[in-house]
């Protein structure tokens, strides 16, 4: 059993799953304007089995994706976390990723809520680099990456589990090492 840490920044509280958090999760994954870059959406089964596996490896790390959740009426917006990867051909790291309710895109909260991610990672977990990855064509995704000084680094990999047919199997890689970010946020 690990702290479980809690991080906050000037709009946003990024914690413990609870049990509450499920609906809004669930209606989230059903959205198709949320999941465009995903292969398929999650029924309510699939997102509780997603939500207690990350709850599970918050309780167990201390960190993980964490719930996001707006300080001002305490509204669910979404999940912002770090998560080791280790089953992918890009080797063993740490991943930088956001996924929010249509809601409450445009407010420029996932790279608020994914910026403190990377201080604590560099500060608290004092990685070297932490990676963000998504399919070749989402956009939003990789500028909220752009944002956050990250760097393309031009490997592009297949993901294993994601299937040719749906045409999202080709990932970019983007990149932030810790002498990086502290020489962007200061
Ligand atoms: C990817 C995703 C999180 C991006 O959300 P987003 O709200 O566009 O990203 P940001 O939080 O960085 O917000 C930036 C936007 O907020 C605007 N904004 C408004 N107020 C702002 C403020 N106070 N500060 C910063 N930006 C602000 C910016 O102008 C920008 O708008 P623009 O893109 O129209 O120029 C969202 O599209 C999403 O959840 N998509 C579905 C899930 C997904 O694909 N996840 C990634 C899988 S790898």
């Amino acid at each position: 059993m690990a702290i479980v840490h809690q991080l906050q920044t000037p709009r946003l509280r990024l914690r413990q799953w609870k049990e509450k958090d499920l609906q809004a999760f669930a209606r989230l994954n059903a959205d198709d304007a949320v999941m465009e870059f995903f292969p398929n959406t999650f029924n309510l089964e699939e997102s509780k089995e997603f939500a207690e596996k990350y709850q599970r490896k918050i309780e167990k790390n201390g960190w993980g994706f964490w719930v996001t959740e707006r300080l001002e009426d305490g509204a669910f917006i979404g999940l912002v976390g770090l998560n080791r990867v280790d089953d992918l051909p890009i080797g063993d790291c740490v991943e930088v990723g956001w996924r929010l309710a249509k809601d409450f895109w445009g407010f420029g909260y996932a790279t608020e809520a994914a910026r403190a991610c990377l201080e604590f990672a560099f500060d608290e977990l004092a990685l070297d680099e932490v990676v963000a990855i998504t399919t070749v064509n989402n956009t939003p995704s990789r500028r909220v990456m752009d944002r956050l000084d990250m760097i393309d680094s031009g490997e592009n990999f297949e993901h294993p589990r994601v299937d040719d047919a749906t045409g999202l199997k080709e990932h970019v890689l983007y990149k932030i090492s810790r002498e990086r970010f502290l020489q962007t946020t200061n």
